[in-house]
């Protein structure tokens, strides 16, 4: 096999993957894979979801609570606690368990532990008290939630009147979705349009809860 045989080999595999874990998302969404966890902390990630830059446009306020609905690794988790300081709070919420081991780990090594609770979640029914949510944020996480709207429904209890949910997808993740259509299962939840930001590679949507 020669050199280009080999490298046509490797895209066509590559590609195919890809159409197959995209097609397997859009017929049933499903959680990340814990396994391939490490690809959420990966450099080529971090090139377009830095931690600081990614969270800056949602203003998260010092003293607030913030809900982080699929925390992953914990790769915004940590910055979240930061900027909520010593008198706000996070909670960070995933439905995998190693996923939430994980973040433990990395706020704990960065000293913010005190300001984060940890729950082994799933979306539908959040271990959390009515309108206590400042701003709820959901990084390439709505996407894989088979049934959107009973888990908009569960943010829209748990958010406070006035309060806000960011949700940000990105086009390499296998349950990416166009922008148009996380705007319809945002309006379709009851919440009201507060404004957006981004490429279609990878955007952020800012909505209010009435
Ligand atoms: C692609 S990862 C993103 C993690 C993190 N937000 C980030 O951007 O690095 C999506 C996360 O959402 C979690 N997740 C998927 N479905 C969920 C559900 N129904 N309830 C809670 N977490 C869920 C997955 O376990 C996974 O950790």
């Amino acid at each position: 096999m020669g050199l280009l045989d080999l490298l046509t080999f490797g895209a066509g595999t590559v590609v195919g993957s890809q159409m197959g874990l995209r097609y397997a998302n859009l017929k049933q969404p499903r959680p990340f894979p814990r396994q391939a966890a490490a690809l959420l902390d990966h450099n080529l990630r971090l090139k377009y979801r830095e931690p600081v830059q990614s969270l800056t446009p949602f203003g998260i306020a010092p003293g607030s609570t913030v809900l982080d609905l699929g925390c992953g690794t914990g790769l915004f988790t940590t910055e979240m606690a930061r900027q909520v300081g010593a008198q706000g709070r996070v909670h960070a919420v995933d439905i995998q368990e190693e996923m939430i081991d994980a973040t433990r780990a990395r706020v704990t090594a960065a000293g913010m532990a005190q300001r984060v609770s940890f729950h082994h979640s799933g979306a539908y029914r959040l271990p959390l008290e009515s309108a206590s949510v400042d701003i709820a944020i959901l990084i390439a996480t709505l996407s894989e939630i088979p049934d959107r709207l009973l888990a908009l429904d569960e943010l829209r209890r748990v958010i406070k009147p006035g309060g806000r949910i960011a949700v940000s997808e990105e086009m390499a993740h296998p349950a990416y979705v166009p922008a148009q259509v996380t705007r319809r299962w945002l309006r379709a939840a009851g919440f009201r349009y507060g404004g957006e930001q981004g490429t279609p590679f990878c955007y952020s949507l800012l909505y209010f809860a009435e």
